[in-house]
């Protein structure tokens, strides 16, 4: 990566190696955001370091992020009592790193839930922590455009997106967050805090809520098993149109940045790769990774929407995948947690022309991170089938 301050931090941390320079707690350690600072913040030259961490998640730890030396904590956020009993007791933390979230019905529910979650963790911590200096808060683009149940209900702002564009009308859980973010710091001296928006990510976890490489690599995978072409799965719009993605480990680097240089103390960033791509372009690059014939957009009854009836098609396929996982000898899934069906559907299915963001405000304050947006997305592919996620 070519960035100085990464650079000149990661040789300071090098120089530190016997005691432990910060201590970190990650909320949501096996998401996707969450196992790239799982396997980021421990590294020897990782600027802040070296980092103690703490992870926490539902689940019991998986295999493919048991290697990252962190000590795995087994709580639900959503259980105020059980929060305070798990996390209270890490007085060491020194920053937090919010990278969850939970998905429910309607959008008042989402910020209801997701508001709890997060006020669970802060004043599980805070009042704790004596040191705790910092927390980042993960949340997305989604911002500037309206949550998934008021996508094409309320007007989007136009791109490119900056961070100065004012809320819009509309409930949506990130604003909850933030709000809740304000006035629990507040509580706090000299305790700071950012927010980082990512657009589309690029990253590993098969536990993600939201991961279209995964999904994409599933449904790929299929095409492949069952010997048919990969057809492109959204609207025109999503076939012609210029979008942008962010690395997990992009994403990573830039709340560690926001975490311990004090030119990004107190603000929210978007967080992207810095590179413009186009479905057109990447659906051949998809289809090479897996030796898959794919075909050209194709709108095929003239709506210019030729999405498969993805989630319906992909309902019935899972002894298919189960075949597939002992075909190949990967680890076992659940087709349904690889493919984030609803969440390739709500990607794939959008009208709008571009999702473009400003990362001008990153490199004024310091950060000059980026990431090729092709290379980006072969290498999450080759991640997942490193890890024998998929085929
Ligand atoms: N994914 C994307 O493409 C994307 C894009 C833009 C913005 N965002 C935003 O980024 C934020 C974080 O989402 P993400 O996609 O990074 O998360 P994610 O990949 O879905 O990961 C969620 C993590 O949190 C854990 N978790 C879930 N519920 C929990 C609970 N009640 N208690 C403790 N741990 C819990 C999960 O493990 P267990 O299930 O085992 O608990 C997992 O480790 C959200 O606000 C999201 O909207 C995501």
């Amino acid at each position: 990566m070519v960035n100085w301050w990464w650079e000149r931090e990661t040789r300071d941390a090098k120089k530190r190696v016997n005691n432990y320079q910060n201590v970190a707690l990650v909320v949501g350690v096996t998401g996707i955001v969450g196992n790239s600072l799982a396997e980021i913040l421990p590294l020897s030259d990782t600027p802040g370091g070296p980092w103690k961490v703490y992870g926490v998640a539902r689940r019991p730890q998986p295999t493919w992020n048991a290697d990252h030396p962190i000590h795995y904590i087994q709580c639900d956020v959503t259980d105020p009592n059980q929060t305070r009993d798990k996390l209270s007791k890490l007085s060491d933390i020194t920053h937090i790193f919010y990278v969850t979230w939970t998905n429910k019905p309607t959008e008042l529910e989402n910020c209801d839930s997701n508001g709890r979650m997060l006020k669970n963790v802060l004043e599980a911590v805070i009042p704790h922590a004596p040191n705790l200096q910092h927390v980042c808060l993960q949340t997305g683009l989604k911002h500037y455009i309206g949550s998934f149940e008021f996508l094409g209900k309320v007007r989007p702002h136009e791109t490119p997106f900056h961070e100065d564009l004012p809320r819009l009308v509309t409930p949506n859980f990130y604003y909850t967050q933030e709000d809740i973010l304000m006035a629990e710091v507040e509580k706090k001296e000299g305790l700071t805090w950012s927010v980082h928006r990512p657009g589309l990510i690029f990253g590993f976890s098969p536990y993600s809520l939201m991961n279209v490489i995964s999904g994409l690599c599933a449904y790929a995978a299929m095409c492949k098993h069952e010997d048919k072409p990969l057809k492109f799965l959204g609207t025109r719009a999503a076939w012609d149109s210029s979008w942008d993605a962010s690395d997990a480990d992009l994403i990573a680097e830039h709340q560690i940045w926001a975490a311990v240089d004090p030119n990004a103390k107190n603000q929210a960033f978007n967080c992207s790769n810095g590179d413009i791509i186009k479905w057109k372009h990447m659906w051949k690059v998809l289809a090479e990774q897996f030796d898959v014939e794919y075909e050209e957009f194709e709108d095929d009854d003239g709506d210019g929407d030729s999405r498969l009836r993805l989630v319906e098609e992909m309902k019935d396929k899972s002894e298919v995948w189960d075949e597939i996982v002992r075909q190949n000898g990967l680890v076992p899934t659940k087709f349904e947690d690889v493919g984030c069906w609803w969440f390739v559907v709500a990607y794939f299915g959008y009208s709008e022309t571009e999702k473009i963001v400003s990362m001008n405000k990153s490199k004024e304050h310091g950060f000059v991170g980026f990431r090729n947006l092709k290379t980006s997305f072969i290498y999450w592919i080759d991640k997942l089938k490193a890890n024998k996620i998929v085929p």
